[in-house]
């Protein structure tokens, strides 16, 4: 068993941490340099928008974040105040959220309810101008917001025109998984423009290699994980690109070292945390499911224990049975399948589509996790009530 205070391999495991930013972000950057070119106008007085684009742990959010850091520091020099402001869509899903978080950036007590979303623009807009400063506004899982039908995304792009301001006083980048503009009306995709796109790749296997090695010095004691095991954990999250899985997959090694006592972190440790991690059903992406894809999810998974496929009128009820045990109230029918159209796109869920006498069906499997395993975690998040 692991005890606090033991010997340890670690030295900063904070440095592992998903919102911790590292001092330099290696293989990206291409994206920086992409981002400095689009952005050098807001330094004389212009404003821009961005969009980044690529599957999950591709580096966008700690990009995005390393970029706020450079373009502020850059509009110190300029004579420029710029204010970098990050919000996370999934996490302030509404226009008013957003907006909240926006104000509230100026002034930490702003009052969460008693302002309409335009008093809410005014307010920011007049801080804008008191403080001098021009907001690169940061939306990230942009495509949370768009899917509610949002108007706050025109909005912001249009900012000055609707406050009235005579400077160029806003900039929006929208980060996402997927492509933005099918989501957008036609006024939003044309102030856009689909020029100022940045794209992320996943990472290669010696990308991700090098990203490990940078997380190692970090957060290891020197010389305690054997050599092998940065290649063996890049070569298994190769397959998904994904820097989050990988270093999901380092911290565990480090800890299976510890709870085994050793001194050292090896090829052995790098598969036990393999083991424990279900590929791309990481425990970090099922908790930023919100709580009707979690229930639809566990439906899922019950409704599979005995069988390869399911089809989807035994897992809408076992959903409806699910959301009694939460005392949460079932969401309707065409809700029901956007949500396991969302798992699908989350590579959660797979579905294929069967053509009987009856007509199509479609079928819905699960291949990356024991569904028991699924079923057991899935429960643990939503607090254990069964
Ligand atoms: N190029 C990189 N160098 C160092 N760490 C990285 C790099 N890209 C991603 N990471 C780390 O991997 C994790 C996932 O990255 P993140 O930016 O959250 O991905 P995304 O937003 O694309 O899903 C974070 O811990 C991040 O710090
Ligand atoms: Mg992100």
């Amino acid at each position: 068993m692991a005890s606090f205070g033991g010997p340890s391999v670690f030295k900063d495991m904070g440095k592992l941490d998903f919102d911790y930013l590292p001092p330099g972000l290696p293989h990206r950057e291409a994206q920086l340099d992409q981002l400095t070119g689009l952005f050098r106008p807001v330094l004389q007085g212009g404003r821009q928008t961005a969009f980044l684009i690529g599957s999950v742990g591709t580096g966008k959010t700690a990009v995005a974040k390393h970029f706020s850091k450079l373009i502020m520091e850059a509009g110190q020099k300029h004579n420029r105040r710029v204010d970098a402001i990050y919000v996370n869509c999934r996490r302030r899903s509404s226009d008013k959220a957003v907006l909240l978080q926006l104000v509230r950036y100026f002034d930490k007590h702003f009052p969460d309810r008693g302002f309409s979303s335009s008093e809410m623009i005014d307010t920011f807009a007049r801080f804008l101008v008191k403080n001098n400063t021009h907001a690169l506004i940061i939306l990230d899982e942009a495509d949370v917001l768009l899917k509610k039908k949002t108007d706050l995304v025109y909005l912001l792009s249009r900012f000055d025109e609707e406050t009235g301001s005579s400077k160029k006083s806003v900039s929006v980048m929208l980060i996402s998984q997927q492509d933005l503009f099918p989501l957008m009306d036609s006024a939003s995709a044309s102030t856009f423009g689909r020029t100022n796109i940045i794209s992320f790749g996943k990472y290669s296997n010696t990308e991700l290699l090098s990203i490990l090695e940078q997380r190692i010095d970090l957060a290891f004691k020197p010389g305690r994980v054997e050599p092998e095991v940065g290649d063996l954990i890049a070569d298994i999250a190769s397959e998904w690109g994904d820097a989050r899985y990988a270093i999901e997959l380092l911290t565990k090694a480090g800890m299976a070292a510890d709870d085994e006592h050793k001194e050292e972190v090896g090829a052995e440790h790098a598969r036990a945390a393999k083991a424990h991690t279900h590929s791309i059903v990481t425990d970090s992406k099922l908790a930023e499911l919100d709580i009707h894809k979690k229930l639809v999810l566990l439906a899922c998974a019950r409704s599979l224990k005995n069988k390869a496929y399911s089809i989807t009128g035994d897992i809408e009820k076992n959903y409806h049975v699910a959301c009694e045990g939460q005392g949460e109230e079932a969401r309707k029918h065409t809700q029901f399948w956007k949500y396991i159209k969302d798992l699908e796109a989350l590579g959660l869920v797979d579905t294929k589509v069967s053509h009987g006498q009856g007509g199509t069906t479609t079928m819905v499997t699960i291949r990356d996790i024991p569904v028991k395993v699924l079923e057991e975690k899935l429960m643990a998040f939503l607090g254990g009530i069964r």
